[in-house]
């Protein structure tokens, strides 16, 4: 029993070859979700980056494009973003043509100076110059990168960090060439680890005509699922900068939602994540490719006594529905008649008496991922224990969370489930997107099963839905 990492995930952007981090320069434009990803192709390993490319119309078929920024020993080209200059405000187009311009982090690796440069693309992303001018923003430091560029009236603003600072610096500019710097948010929430790939996005809260600035940070250490994590602030975002008017929180629960932010430009935001973690990415099993991308999701924010929380639905593939129950009690282990390495589940259950309760997915001989929620402790934990193989022995294997309010009177009421299976992953939501957790695993492609269950008592299995 091994993993095959020849297996591609059916969903999940991967790379034709080589290694793939960070999501950069996300855009909707022309009728194209634009993927632009670090990315070393001729090698397993990080190394002098460029910026691949892959475009989508409905985020889950993924077409890859030659190389957008060519990255080499002299030069990387770290992460960055993507804006559609409309009114050619940079310049960088001939008159009556709107430009693409990225904003992108220069790492030279002989100073370790990382500074902003900038390009422009004039057919839709496909190639790219870059400035003549460039850097366009250089303080002299080696620990200043990330720069994700989003409108603010007729201007434009952009945060990028410095990571060791743990600080989100937020810029602002006319022409998108020259910036001023406006304000400085943090050190705060979790700062174990440096900071990196900030975001700042307007989210709606849900029922209502409010939106609430909401800070994307990513924590290179420390996180909820050991290593590598990402925190959100909600807060207030005006001529003065970002405030939060809560404490931070983690986006995802798992070990692998890593360096997401949003698409500019689209009708609703929008992020996706690198499905990994710094502290091993570079021992997840591999042959032509190595790291992909997490589904995109969705994001809202729901209004609870704590303040407002960050809620994240995955766009997921509907597929053809090969399982359903309805109003059935559940006493032990059900197994379903599935057979597949990428699923998707839905499930609305009754805890009742019982214990515990849950899924397993990618049941194979002696190997599982478990979904477990405990009502009384009031947790739910997604456990790789028995995933397959283990590339990260030194984290712990099961990753706990805060089980989200159930909506019924008096605390009780259905837990709600959806959960994502593609060939190396499982992404968690729980309580109609308000927790989140996502973990690769690495099974045995004949693990294909997938059981519903419940220990100690009687739940009661309301609807559970589940599409291939
Ligand atoms: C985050 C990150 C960024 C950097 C890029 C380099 O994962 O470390 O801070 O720009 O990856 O690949």
């Amino acid at each position: 029993m091994t993993f095959d990492p020849a297996v591609r995930p059916r969903d999940h952007f991967t790379p034709q070859r080589g290694w793939l981090n960070d999501p950069n320069g996300l855009v909707v434009h022309d009728g194209e979700h634009h993927l632009f990803f670090q990315h070393h192709p001729h090698s397993l390993e990080p190394g002098p980056m460029s910026w691949g490319h892959a475009v989508s119309t409905d985020l889950l078929t993924w077409t890859e494009l030659p190389t957008a920024l060519v990255g080499s020993d002299s030069e990387h080209i770290w992460s960055g973003s993507v804006v559609h200059d409309t009114a050619n405000t940079s310049g960088l187009a001939p008159d009556g043509r709107a430009p693409l311009v990225a904003l992108y982090t220069r790492f030279d690796p002989a100073t370790g100076i990382q500074s902003q440069c900038a390009a422009h693309s004039l057919d839709r992303g496909r190639t790219w110059e870059t400035y003549a001018g460039n850097p366009v923003l250089d303080i002299g430091s080696t620990a200043f990168r990330d720069p994700k560029v989003f409108r603010e009236g007729d201007g434009w603003a952009m945060v990028l960090v410095l990571a060791e600072d743990r600080t989100v610096e937020l810029y602002r500019s006319t022409d998108l060439l020259t910036w001023e710097h406006a304000s400085s948010f943090g050190p705060e929430g979790f700062t174990d680890g440096v900071w990196e790939c900030p975001d700042l996005v307007v989210v709606p809260v849900e029922g209502t005509s409010e939106t609430a600035a909401v800070l994307l940070v990513s924590v290179q250490a420390g996180g909820p699922g050991g290593g590598s994590g990402m925190q959100y602030f909600v807060g207030e975002l005006d001529e003065r900068g970002f405030r939060s008017t809560q404490a931070a929180r983690w986006v995802d629960h798992g070990a692998d939602f890593y360096a997401a932010i949003s698409y500019a430009d689209g009708p609703e935001p929008v992020v996706q994540a690198w499905m990994s973690n710094w502290q091993y990415a570079d021992r997840v099993p591999a042959t032509d490719f190595r790291g992909s991308m997490s589904l995109a999701r969705r994001l809202s924010l729901r209004r609870r006594d704590e303040g407002l929380v960050l809620v994240q639905r995955p766009v997921a593939r509907a597929g053809e529905l090969v399982v359903e129950l309805t109003g059935q009690n559940l006493t032990d282990t059900l197994p379903l008649p599935v057979e597949a390495t990428s699923y998707r589940v839905v499930a609305e259950i009754e805890p009742g008496t019982a214990d515990r309760l849950g899924l397993q997915v990618r049941v194979g001989e002696g190997e599982h991922t478990t979904i477990r929620i405990d009502p009384a402790a009031g947790t739910v934990a997604l456990d790789r224990t028995r995933s397959g193989v283990e590339v990260h022995p030194e984290f712990p294997a099961v990753h706990t969370a805060p089980l989200p309010p159930r909506g019924g009177p008096g605390g009780g009421g259905p837990v709600r489930l959806e959960v994502v299976v593609d060939v190396a992953s499982v992404e968690v939501f729980v309580g109609d997107g308000e927790l989140a957790m996502t973990d690769q695993v690495f099974p045995d492609p004949t693990s294909s099963g997938l059981t519903v269950f419940a220990e100690g008592g009687t739940a009661h299995v309301l609807h559970l839905a589940v599409h291939v």
